[in-house]
């Protein structure tokens, strides 16, 4: 099939490969011209295994090219992906001007039917205001040509993103049109073939499982973290009180990590986004509200560790920091708790030599060139001549490290875990102080 994708991001990049991967024929367009050259020579703008090899082949056999001519998408594909960003405006709500701008431009230059999918994380009632802008756009061209608008959404993992897309766990179709739901089913089939994954709903309905989705998952996150809490000041131990429930099918053990906080391009936008669509129709929306204080407040959770650790002496340390993206596998670093605590960390007087194993170029793309942040080429190096280890992100590399190492590069042998990696009976057998999340052993 002939597909176009508007807006070649993190959702509409990933997309657009996999379906060229099954054999699809895919047009990307974007606005971004040094984007659109580089991808054109095969430099992918983000950090995501497996995506590179993909769209590299993909491209060099013709299955999918990349284009700032939006005539020419319009052109090609039967279907129409909108996958552009819907960046929060200042109150929280999801912007959509880049969305209905794509839409007003399908409307420009179609000639021939058109199914245009709403692949962005989008408010319910937007597939609506979608069909609105193509149909008035279309009257003021005097053209009377038939389209379908449908929710597709996205549930793909950054770091598993691929395999998300290769592999779904569901294919959300919100359409109530019988052509525009074959037309989507034929495109999903190679991705179909073991079990039929799609789930058909009405297109309000699709939109919202979206938010539901993450708002769920979310709200587990933020269940645990407060348990944590909990289990810290009440003297037990929140990793086995982990084991205990999730135990239990209907709690399941995915996603009742505690750590310090959720962050991504996802979960804050969207609890947020959906807090304001409650308000709009006069919905207060407790739990998720609660969800995104507990959240704000864990990002400081390791702060408050070091302040518990160092008092008035934190001024002029210098702290070892392993881990910056917002989780491990990729190298976004969009409200990551390391941010937050970098932040604090500056304010107090101290400093930082940080190591990723990704997210350096874009550390130093936010924070440039500043005195108390020195980033390190390996993770050994930065804890040379620290103060003390403080770990925000949980890579593999860091799971199992010289304890005798970092013992000997400290000035004291301490080490702030974010993310509960290790053993705390072997640590401190080790000689640390140890401060983890929830553990009040
Ligand atoms: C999230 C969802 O997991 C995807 O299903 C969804 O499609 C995507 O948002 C989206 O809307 O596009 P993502 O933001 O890539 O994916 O990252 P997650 O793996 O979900 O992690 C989010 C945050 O939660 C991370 O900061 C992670 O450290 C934190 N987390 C996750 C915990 O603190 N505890 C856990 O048990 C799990």
């Amino acid at each position: 099939m002939k597909v176009t994708v508007f807006g070649v991001g993190y959702v509409g990049l990933v997309q657009a490969a996999v379906m060229a991967e099954v054999g699809h024929d895919v047009c990307c367009v974007d606005v971004d011209s040094a984007k659109v050259e580089d991808l054109n020579r095969g430099l992918v703008p983000i950090y995501e295994p497996g995506l590179e090899p993909m769209v590299k082949q993909n491209h060099a056999e013709g299955r999918l090219q990349f284009t700032t001519d939006a005539a020419q998408g319009v052109a090609h594909g039967e279907v129409q992906f909108i996958a552009v960003g819907t960046p929060p405006d200042e109150d929280g709500s999801a912007d959509l001007k880049y969305v209905l701008a794509v839409a007003r431009t399908v409307a420009q230059h179609m000639d021939k039917p058109r199914v245009i999918v709403n692949k962005s994380t989008v408010p319910v009632g937007t597939a609506d205001k979608v069909t609105q802008a193509v149909a008035t756009t279309l009257v003021e061209r005097g053209a009377d040509i038939p389209f379908q608008v449908v929710s597709n959404p996205e549930f793909l993992k950054e770091g598993a993103a691929i395999s998300d897309c290769m592999r779904p766990d569901r294919i959300v179709i919100g359409s109530s049109d019988a052509d525009a739901i074959a037309t989507m089913r034929e495109l999903y089939e190679p991705f179909n073939r073991q079990q039929d994954r799609t789930v058909v709903m009405d297109v309000r309905s699709a939109e919202l499982t979206k938010y539901a989705a993450n708002c769920m998952l979310a709200t587990k996150i933020s269940f645990m973290n407060e348990m944590a809490n909990l289990a810290e000041k009440l003297g037990a131990d929140i990793e086995a009180v982990r084991k205990g429930i999730g135990s239990d099918p209907r709690i399941g053990y995915h996603f009742i990590y505690p750590g310090c906080g959720y962050g991504g391009s996802c979960f804050p936008k969207d609890v947020q986004a959906l807090i304001r669509t409650a308000d709009g129709i006069e919905h207060d929306a407790q739990i998720l509200k609660a969800v995104e204080r507990v959240n704000d407040n864990q990002k400081s959770v390791l702060m408050r560790n070091i302040q518990r650790h160092f008092g008035d002496r934190l001024k002029g340390k210098t702290l070892a920091l392993w881990g910056l993206a917002f989780k491990p596998n990729t190298d976004d670093m969009r409200e990551a708790p390391s941010r937050v605590l970098l932040e604090a960390l500056w304010q107090a007087g101290a400093r930082v030599q940080a190591f990723d194993p990704e997210a350096m170029e874009e550390t130093q793309r936010i924070f440039g060139q500043r005195d108390d942040l020195v980033l390190m080429g390996t993770k050994e190096a930065a804890l040379h001549g620290a103060d003390a280890l403080v770990i925000c992100t949980e890579w593999q590399a860091f799971r199992a490290p010289d304890f005798e190492l970092i013992k000997s590069e400290l000035a004291e042998p301490v080490i702030f875990d974010g993310r509960n990696l290790y053993d705390p009976d072997r640590v401190a057998g080790r000689g640390f102080d140890y401060y983890a999340i929830g553990r009040g052993l």
